[in-house]
């Protein structure tokens, strides 16, 4: 079992299985959170900002390293629709991809 803690929703906890993709795991823990490209790695709405943890992550995939080269997607941010939680860490929702339905507290 793994935990991503979502700093900037009060600290909300979501649980799951090693390796599964951070997006999955927070839609099976019914948090909404932004994929505009529905998860196919074509739009970085999905990113997370990684504030501690960056070892329990999967590694980069070749669409993250794109956006990384591109200046798209910084080194401590990461595409939750890409990246795989292997341990426990904790995220950061960026400002411009929260939802408007969405309580945040920061
Ligand atoms: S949902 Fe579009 S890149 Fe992740």
């Amino acid at each position: 079992m793994v935990k991503i803690v979502i700093e900037n929703m009060g600290q909300k906890e979501v649980t799951g299985k090693a390796g599964t993709l951070a997006l999955r795991l927070l839609h099976e823990n019914f948090v909404d959170w932004m994929h505009a490209c529905g998860g196919k790695g074509r739009c970085t709405t999905c990113k997370m900002i990684i504030v501690n943890g960056t070892d329990s992550l999967g590694t980069l995939t070749d669409v993250e390293a794109r956006y990384r080269s591109v200046g798209e997607l910084a080194v401590t941010e990461r595409l939750a629709c890409q990246t795989k939680i292997l341990g426990d860490c904790t995220v950061r929702t960026p400002a411009e991809y929260k939802l408007p339905h969405q309580t945040y507290t920061d």
